[in-house]
């Protein structure tokens, strides 16, 4: 270390010939001693500097990982892992009619298009996953929903239903009545097959609320989500959503 710092060997790294020896000869070759240099000694400058150095190197990677951590974009193998263990927090009234809770449910429900996203067709192969259709002017790639947005969107259709129980989209007879039961539907499976094994706690014996879950990073998901997306979907299904506009409302 000492001589990768001494510009009187910079030019004698190459080899590395126990060019230590020669940092203890000075210009007249005799040699140097510098425990008896007075004042603050050259070497304990060079001791400082290389400590300091040594922070920097330490130190700078750690803080930038920190401070990047949300901006990095996860690759799929890092979205699969369940992460910390964590509570539940009780957001009851987010689901009560309001337009600000509307606009935080689509926040959670939708990156820009829904969950839609685009993948290559080499990206798909290499992940053993199904085909499924190609955008028109793209036959490379495929076109996928990742599961937790139809999901969510689904429970958004069944918060809708249970705030607005007279609206007639959602009336036996209604476009909306079997859509809201899919969505039941749906969302059962979904739970059984993500079946969550957290053991909850209570402390009257009625309320079973506390305890830890393990989840997966949804931030990440929706980076994920945002940076693969399908920003031709719309356009795709616009003949087939016609008027069913309640659905853009949620
Ligand atoms: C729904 O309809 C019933 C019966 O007509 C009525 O009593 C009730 O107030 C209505 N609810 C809402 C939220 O409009
Ligand atoms: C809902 O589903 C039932 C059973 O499949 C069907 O008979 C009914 O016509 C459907 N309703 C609408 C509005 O599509
Ligand atoms: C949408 O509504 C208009 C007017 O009610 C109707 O003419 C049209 O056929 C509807 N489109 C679809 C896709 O249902």
């Amino acid at each position: 270390m000492k001589n990768f710092l001494s510009p009187r060997n910079s030019s004698k790294l190459e080899g590395y010939n126990y060019a230590a020896l020669e940092d203890h000869i000075d210009e007249h070759g005799e040699p140097r001693d510098r425990l008896k240099q007075p004042g603050i000694p050259a070497a304990l400058w060079k001791y400082l500097m290389v400590v300091q150095f040594a922070n920097l190197l330490i130190f700078c990677p750690i803080i930038w990982l920190i401070y990047m951590r949300g901006a990095i974009l996860p690759s799929h193998e890092t979205l699969l892992r369940y992460g910390q263990r964590t509570t539940f927090e009780n957001k009851q009234e987010s689901v009560f009619p309001s337009t600000e809770n509307d606009h935080w449910w689509r926040s959670i429900t939708y990156t820009e298009d829904g969950g839609v996203v685009r993948l290559s067709k080499d990206w798909i192969a290499a992940h053993s996953i199904p085909e499924s259709a190609s955008p028109p002017d793209d036959p490379n790639s495929g076109i996928y929903q990742i599961s937790v947005f139809h999901q969510l969107h689904c429970l958004g259709i069944i918060r809708q239903r249970l705030n607005d129980p007279n609206n007639s989209y959602f009336a036996p007879s209604g476009v909306g009545f079997n859509h809201s039961m899919h969505c039941v539907d749906m969302i059962r499976q979904s739970l059984t097959c993500n079946a969550d094994l957290a053991l909850a706690t209570t402390e009257d014996f009625y309320d079973f609320d506390g305890g830890w879950h393990r989840c997966r990073d949804f931030g990440a998901i929706q980076r994920w989500a945002k940076k693969n997306r399908f920003a031709g979907h719309g356009e795709l299904i616009k003949d087939r959503l016609g008027n069913l506009t309640i659905e853009d409302g949620n």
